[in-house]
Protein backbone atom coordinates (compact mmCIF):
# COMPACT_ATOMS: atom_id res chain seq x y z
CA UNK A 1 0.00 0.00 0.00
CA UNK A 2 1.48 3.71 -0.82
CA UNK A 3 0.87 6.45 1.71
CA UNK A 4 -0.39 9.88 0.56
CA UNK A 5 -0.85 11.70 4.53
CA UNK A 6 -3.98 13.62 4.79
CA UNK A 7 -5.87 15.11 2.07
CA UNK A 8 -9.69 15.81 1.39
CA UNK A 9 -10.11 12.48 -0.57
CA UNK A 10 -13.03 11.18 1.23
CA UNK A 11 -15.08 9.37 -1.26
CA UNK A 12 -17.31 9.55 -3.07
CA UNK A 13 -17.91 13.45 -3.29
CA UNK A 14 -21.00 14.93 -4.14
CA UNK A 15 -21.59 17.96 -6.61
CA UNK A 16 -24.37 20.04 -4.72
CA UNK A 17 -25.71 23.18 -6.70
CA UNK A 18 -26.34 25.95 -3.92
CA UNK A 19 -29.35 27.88 -5.43
CA UNK A 20 -29.55 31.67 -3.72
CA UNK A 21 -31.04 35.21 -4.30
CA UNK A 22 -29.04 37.73 -4.03
CA UNK A 23 -30.28 41.55 -2.12
CA UNK A 24 -32.03 41.97 -5.81
CA UNK A 25 -33.58 38.51 -6.05
CA UNK A 26 -31.30 37.91 -8.74
CA UNK A 27 -30.59 33.94 -8.60
CA UNK A 28 -26.83 32.64 -8.15
CA UNK A 29 -25.68 29.40 -8.01
CA UNK A 30 -22.02 27.66 -6.76
CA UNK A 31 -20.49 24.03 -6.49
CA UNK A 32 -20.10 22.53 -3.66
CA UNK A 33 -18.02 19.00 -3.23
CA UNK A 34 -17.71 19.12 0.90
CA UNK A 35 -21.44 18.26 2.03
CA UNK A 36 -23.51 15.36 3.04
CA UNK A 37 -26.38 13.92 5.63
CA UNK A 38 -25.93 15.68 9.25
CA UNK A 39 -29.25 13.39 10.56
CA UNK A 40 -32.40 12.77 9.51
CA UNK A 41 -34.05 15.83 8.78
CA UNK A 42 -30.31 17.87 8.25
CA UNK A 43 -27.55 18.39 5.80
CA UNK A 44 -24.35 19.97 6.28
CA UNK A 45 -21.86 22.01 3.89
CA UNK A 46 -18.40 23.32 4.17
CA UNK A 47 -19.47 26.62 3.28
CA UNK A 48 -16.02 29.36 2.04
CA UNK A 49 -16.69 33.09 1.68
CA UNK A 50 -18.27 33.64 -1.80
CA UNK A 51 -21.02 35.69 -3.27
CA UNK A 52 -23.46 33.06 -1.81
CA UNK A 53 -22.81 33.70 2.00
CA UNK A 54 -23.37 36.92 1.37
CA UNK A 55 -26.80 36.35 -0.19
CA UNK A 56 -27.32 33.42 2.86
CA UNK A 57 -26.49 36.02 5.25
CA UNK A 58 -29.46 38.57 4.55
CA UNK A 59 -32.03 35.59 2.98
CA UNK A 60 -32.65 33.90 6.26
CA UNK A 61 -30.19 31.04 5.34
CA UNK A 62 -32.65 29.61 2.27
CA UNK A 63 -30.92 28.05 -0.43
CA UNK A 64 -31.78 24.90 -2.55
CA UNK A 65 -29.28 22.12 -3.29
CA UNK A 66 -29.60 20.52 -7.14
CA UNK A 67 -27.94 17.44 -7.39
CA UNK A 68 -25.35 17.89 -10.72
CA UNK A 69 -25.89 15.24 -14.17
CA UNK A 70 -23.76 14.98 -16.57
CA UNK A 71 -26.20 17.01 -18.72
CA UNK A 72 -25.34 19.75 -16.41
CA UNK A 73 -21.97 19.17 -16.24
CA UNK A 74 -20.33 22.18 -17.71
CA UNK A 75 -22.33 24.76 -15.94
CA UNK A 76 -22.31 22.91 -12.90
CA UNK A 77 -18.24 23.43 -12.85
CA UNK A 78 -18.49 26.52 -14.46
CA UNK A 79 -20.65 28.08 -11.31
CA UNK A 80 -17.98 26.26 -9.04
CA UNK A 81 -15.24 28.32 -10.49
CA UNK A 82 -16.65 31.93 -11.38
CA UNK A 83 -18.41 34.20 -8.37
CA UNK A 84 -21.05 36.33 -9.07
CA UNK A 85 -19.26 38.87 -7.54
CA UNK A 86 -16.62 39.26 -10.21
CA UNK A 87 -19.00 38.20 -13.01
CA UNK A 88 -22.41 40.06 -13.68
CA UNK A 89 -23.25 37.42 -16.53
CA UNK A 90 -22.82 34.51 -14.30
CA UNK A 91 -26.06 33.13 -14.17
CA UNK A 92 -27.06 33.74 -17.99
CA UNK A 93 -23.86 31.96 -19.09
CA UNK A 94 -25.19 28.76 -17.64
CA UNK A 95 -28.47 28.62 -19.77
CA UNK A 96 -30.26 27.31 -16.54
CA UNK A 97 -33.43 28.69 -16.24
CA UNK A 98 -35.30 28.82 -12.50
CA UNK A 99 -38.56 29.77 -10.63
CA UNK A 100 -39.34 30.76 -6.51
CA UNK A 101 -38.95 27.53 -4.60
CA UNK A 102 -42.05 26.56 -3.22
CA UNK A 103 -40.92 26.49 0.42
CA UNK A 104 -38.11 28.76 0.59
CA UNK A 105 -36.78 31.55 -0.78
CA UNK A 106 -34.50 30.64 -3.03
CA UNK A 107 -34.62 29.73 -6.72
CA UNK A 108 -35.48 26.29 -8.21
CA UNK A 109 -33.29 25.68 -11.43
CA UNK A 110 -35.38 23.25 -13.68
CA UNK A 111 -32.69 21.52 -15.54
CA UNK A 112 -31.93 19.62 -12.46
CA UNK A 113 -33.91 16.52 -11.73
CA UNK A 114 -33.97 16.70 -7.85
CA UNK A 115 -33.26 19.84 -5.33
CA UNK A 116 -33.48 19.84 -1.88
CA UNK A 117 -35.50 23.38 0.06
CA UNK A 118 -33.13 24.24 2.97
CA UNK A 119 -32.80 26.52 5.69
CA UNK A 120 -29.94 27.19 7.39
CA UNK A 121 -30.50 25.89 11.27
CA UNK A 122 -26.80 26.24 12.83
CA UNK A 123 -23.45 28.34 11.44
CA UNK A 124 -20.09 26.15 13.11
CA UNK A 125 -17.04 28.01 13.37
CA UNK A 126 -17.93 31.47 11.64
CA UNK A 127 -14.63 33.55 10.82
CA UNK A 128 -14.45 35.79 7.78
CA UNK A 129 -13.41 32.55 5.84
CA UNK A 130 -16.58 31.00 6.31
CA UNK A 131 -18.39 28.41 8.37
CA UNK A 132 -20.12 24.64 8.38
CA UNK A 133 -23.30 25.00 8.01
CA UNK A 134 -26.14 22.52 9.05
CA UNK A 135 -29.54 22.74 7.46
CA UNK A 136 -32.56 21.71 7.82
CA UNK A 137 -34.63 19.74 4.71
CA UNK A 138 -37.64 21.64 4.67
CA UNK A 139 -38.76 19.81 1.52
CA UNK A 140 -37.57 17.50 -1.73
CA UNK A 141 -38.83 18.15 -4.78
CA UNK A 142 -38.18 15.71 -7.55
CA UNK A 143 -39.20 15.83 -11.49
CA UNK A 144 -42.07 13.71 -12.28
CA UNK A 145 -39.88 12.38 -15.60
CA UNK A 146 -37.69 11.30 -12.77
CA UNK A 147 -40.16 8.67 -10.63
CA UNK A 148 -39.89 5.21 -10.86
CA UNK A 149 -43.16 3.42 -10.40
CA UNK A 150 -43.30 3.23 -7.03
CA UNK A 151 -43.58 7.02 -6.92
CA UNK A 152 -40.23 7.40 -5.73
CA UNK A 153 -37.10 9.34 -7.11
CA UNK A 154 -35.61 6.70 -9.73
CA UNK A 155 -31.39 7.76 -8.83
CA UNK A 156 -30.05 5.26 -11.57
CA UNK A 157 -31.94 7.06 -13.99
CA UNK A 158 -30.63 10.90 -13.34
CA UNK A 159 -26.99 10.33 -14.51
CA UNK A 160 -26.05 12.03 -11.20
CA UNK A 161 -22.16 13.24 -11.70
CA UNK A 162 -19.56 12.56 -8.42
CA UNK A 163 -16.59 14.82 -7.84
CA UNK A 164 -13.34 13.05 -7.90
CA UNK A 165 -11.14 14.94 -5.23
CA UNK A 166 -7.63 13.02 -5.70
CA UNK A 167 -7.36 14.03 -9.82
CA UNK A 168 -10.15 16.39 -9.88
CA UNK A 169 -12.72 14.76 -12.01
CA UNK A 170 -16.09 14.53 -12.80
CA UNK A 171 -17.37 10.61 -12.55
CA UNK A 172 -21.01 9.51 -13.47
CA UNK A 173 -22.71 7.55 -11.22
CA UNK A 174 -23.32 3.48 -12.44
CA UNK A 175 -26.02 1.37 -12.08
CA UNK A 176 -27.15 -0.29 -9.36
CA UNK A 177 -25.90 -3.43 -8.38
CA UNK A 178 -27.56 -4.35 -5.17
CA UNK A 179 -30.11 -3.91 -2.89
CA UNK A 180 -28.63 -1.84 0.28
CA UNK A 181 -29.70 -3.24 4.09
CA UNK A 182 -30.40 -6.76 2.03
CA UNK A 183 -27.85 -8.24 0.09
CA UNK A 184 -25.40 -8.96 3.13
CA UNK A 185 -28.11 -11.41 4.78
CA UNK A 186 -26.68 -13.59 2.43
CA UNK A 187 -23.88 -13.85 4.64
CA UNK A 188 -25.76 -14.26 7.99
C1 LIG B 1 -15.67 20.82 -7.69
C2 LIG B 1 -15.86 22.03 -6.81
C3 LIG B 1 -16.18 21.86 -5.48
C4 LIG B 1 -16.33 22.98 -4.64
N1 LIG B 1 -16.66 22.77 -3.33
C5 LIG B 1 -16.86 23.84 -2.52
C6 LIG B 1 -17.27 23.63 -1.16
O1 LIG B 1 -17.51 22.51 -0.71
N2 LIG B 1 -17.41 24.74 -0.37
C7 LIG B 1 -17.18 26.01 -0.84
O2 LIG B 1 -17.34 26.97 -0.08
N3 LIG B 1 -16.80 26.23 -2.14
C8 LIG B 1 -16.66 25.19 -2.97
N4 LIG B 1 -16.28 25.39 -4.29
C9 LIG B 1 -16.00 26.75 -4.75
C10 LIG B 1 -17.23 27.62 -5.09
O3 LIG B 1 -18.18 26.88 -5.85
C11 LIG B 1 -16.75 28.84 -5.90
O4 LIG B 1 -15.91 29.65 -5.09
C12 LIG B 1 -17.87 29.66 -6.52
O5 LIG B 1 -17.31 30.46 -7.55
C13 LIG B 1 -18.62 30.57 -5.55
O6 LIG B 1 -19.58 31.29 -6.30
P1 LIG B 1 -20.26 32.63 -5.75
O7 LIG B 1 -19.16 33.56 -5.27
O8 LIG B 1 -20.98 33.21 -6.95
O9 LIG B 1 -21.19 32.23 -4.65
C14 LIG B 1 -16.16 24.30 -5.16
C15 LIG B 1 -15.85 24.46 -6.52
C16 LIG B 1 -15.70 23.34 -7.33
C17 LIG B 1 -15.39 23.53 -8.80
Amino acid sequence: MKSFGSKPWMLPQPVLIIGTYNAAGVPNAMNAAWGGQWDMHEIMISMGSHATTDNLAHNNGEFTVAFATADTMVASDFVGIVSANNDPEKMTKTGWTSEKAPNVNAPLFKQFPMTLECRIKEKIDESETGYYLVAEVVNILCDEGYLNEAGLPDVEKMNLISYEPVNHKYITMGKVVGDAFACGKALK
